[in-house]
C-alpha cells in the first residue's frame, strides 16, 4: 500500500509543523493580545511520550520534515530533549524550529547538537525602542545575542522573519536585507495575516511593490530554495543572499501546501487559516493503536481544504497565530 499521505487535492504532506506550546514572553501587536489568559491547561499538554509517538506514526506515513513552534517552543521546559528524540526517529531528515529568539543564546547550542537543523529567528526591527513597541518588551538585545549564538552553532540555515508594517517598520526594509547580508542570514518579509483581532488590526503591506524594488536597488535575481516552503526567493547573482517573501494575501501560495500542524493539546489543524481539524488527543490518551492512529491521520487529511479565505473571508479566523505556531 502507499503510505505517503496524499490530500484530496493531490499534494502530498510531508511536512508537519508541531506547536509544543500555546504560551509566549512575547506580545507582538499583530498576535497575541495583550492581557489575553485564554491559554491551554497543562493536563492538556501533549506530553514528550505521546509527541514522539505522534511524530513516529507520521514518519511512517512519509512526513520527514517536522519544525518546532510555539507560541514560543523555547518556553517549553526541556524542548532540547525533546528534540533530540524527533531527530532519532527513521525518516524524519529535517527538524527545524520557529523561535523570537529571547531565550534562544541559552539553548542555541544544545538545539544543535540535539540535531536541530535550520532555525527561524522572527525579528520585526533592528531598533530597540521600535522593537519593545511592536513586542511588547525591551527583547532586542537578547535577540541579537541569541542570533551570535545561533551562527557560532552552525546551523545549516538561520533565516530572520520581519511581519513587514506599512507605517510601523516598513521603512527598515533595506536595513534588514543589509543586517541579513553582513551575518550571512537569509531574510523574510511576511504579509500580516487576519488572524484574530490583532493579526487583522496589523497594517498590512503588499509585499509585491517591496519585491520589485529590492530586485533593482540590491541587483537581485530569481531565486530557489531546497525544500521548498511557502516563500518565493530572490538571491544576489552569486547566491551568497537570499530574501524570501511569504505572501498569503496578496498572491497566495495554497497549491503547493505540504504541510499539517499539530497543536499542543493533539488537534490536528489541516489548514493555517481554516477551521478544519481532527483531535488526537482522545486516541492517543484512549488506547488507540499505531495503526488506529494512522488510519486517524489518513482520513483527517482527506479533509484538508483547498486554500484559505484571507482575502474574502478576513473575519473567519477568531484563534490568534500564536495558538498554532504560524
Ligand atoms: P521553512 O520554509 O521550512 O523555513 O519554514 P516556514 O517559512 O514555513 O516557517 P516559519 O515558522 O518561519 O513561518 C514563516 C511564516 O510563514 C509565518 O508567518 C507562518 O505563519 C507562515 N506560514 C507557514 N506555513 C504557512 C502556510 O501553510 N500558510 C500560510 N498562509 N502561511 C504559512
Ligand atoms: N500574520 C503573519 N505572520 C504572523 N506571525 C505571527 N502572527 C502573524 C500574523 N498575524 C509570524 C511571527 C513569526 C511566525 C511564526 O509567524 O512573526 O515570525
Ligand atoms: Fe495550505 Fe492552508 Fe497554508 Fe494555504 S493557508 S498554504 S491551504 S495550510
Amino acid at each position: 500500500m502507499n503510505k505517503n499521505l496524499m490530500d484530496s487535492f493531490g499534494r502530498r504532506i510531508d511536512y508537519l509543523r508541531l506547536s509544543v506550546t500555546d504560551r509566549c514572553d512575547l506580545r507582538c501587536t499583530y498576535c497575541i493580545p495583550r492581557g489575553f489568559k485564554g491559554f491551554e491547561e497543562p493536563g492538556n499538554w501533549l506530553t514528550f511520550d505521546e509527541i514522539e509517538r505522534l511524530v513516529f506514526v507520521f514518519a511512517g506515513l512519509g512526513v520527514n520534515k517536522v519544525r518546532l513552534t510555539g507560541g514560543e517552543p523555547l518556553l517549553r521546559r526541556g524542548l532540547p530533549r525533546l528534540a533530540a528524540r524527533l531527530s532519532n526517529i527513521d525518516g524524519i531528515n529535517d527538524l527545524s524550529l520557529s523561535t523570537n529568539g529571547t531565550q534562544l543564546a541559552r539553548h542555541a547550542a544544545s538545539l544543535r547538537k540535539a540535531g536541530v537543523a535550520r532555525i527561524n529567528v522572527s525579528l520585526d526591527s533592528l531598533d530597540r525602542s521600535r522593537f519593545q513597541r511592536i513586542a511588547g518588551r525591551d527583547a532586542l538585545p537578547h535577540i541579537l545575542e541569541g542570533l551570535q549564538e545561533a551562527k557560532a552553532a552552525r546551523f545549516e540555515l538561520v533565516k530572520i522573519n520581519m511581519v513587514a508594517m506599512r507605517g510601523v517598520n516598513d521603512d527598515e526594509i533595506e536595513n534588514m536585507v543589509m543586517f541579513c547580508m553582513e551575518h550571512g542570514f537569509t531574510l523574510r518579509l511576511i504579509e500580516a495575516m487576519p488572524m484574530g483581532d490583532t493579526g487583522r488590526s496589523a497594517r498590512y503591506l503588499d509585499l509585491q511593490p517591496v519585491r520589485r524594488r529590492l530586485q533593482a536597488r540590491f541587483g537581485l535575481v530569481d531565486g530557489v530554495m531546497p525544500g521548498g516552503g511557502p516563500a518565493r526567493y530572490l538571491q544576489t547573482t552569486d547566491g551568497q543572499f537570499k530574501v524570501g517573501f511569504i505572501t498569503p494575501i496578496s498572491q497566495h501560495f495554497c497549491a503547493t501546501c505540504n504541510r499539517v500542524r499539530l497543536a499542543v493539546d493533539g488537534t490536528l489543524h489541516l489548514c493555517l487559516g481554516q477551521e478544519h481539524q481532527h483531535r488526537l488527543q482522545p486516541l492517543l490518551r484512549g488506547g488507540a493503536t499505531d495503526i488506529e492512529l494512522e488510519q486517524a491521520v489518513r482520513s483527517a487529511i482527506v479533509a484538508k481544504p483547498e486554500r484559505h479565505d484571507f482575502r474574502n473571508r478576513p473575519q473567519k479566523i477568531v484563534r490568534f497565530m500564536s495558538s498554532l505556531g504560524g
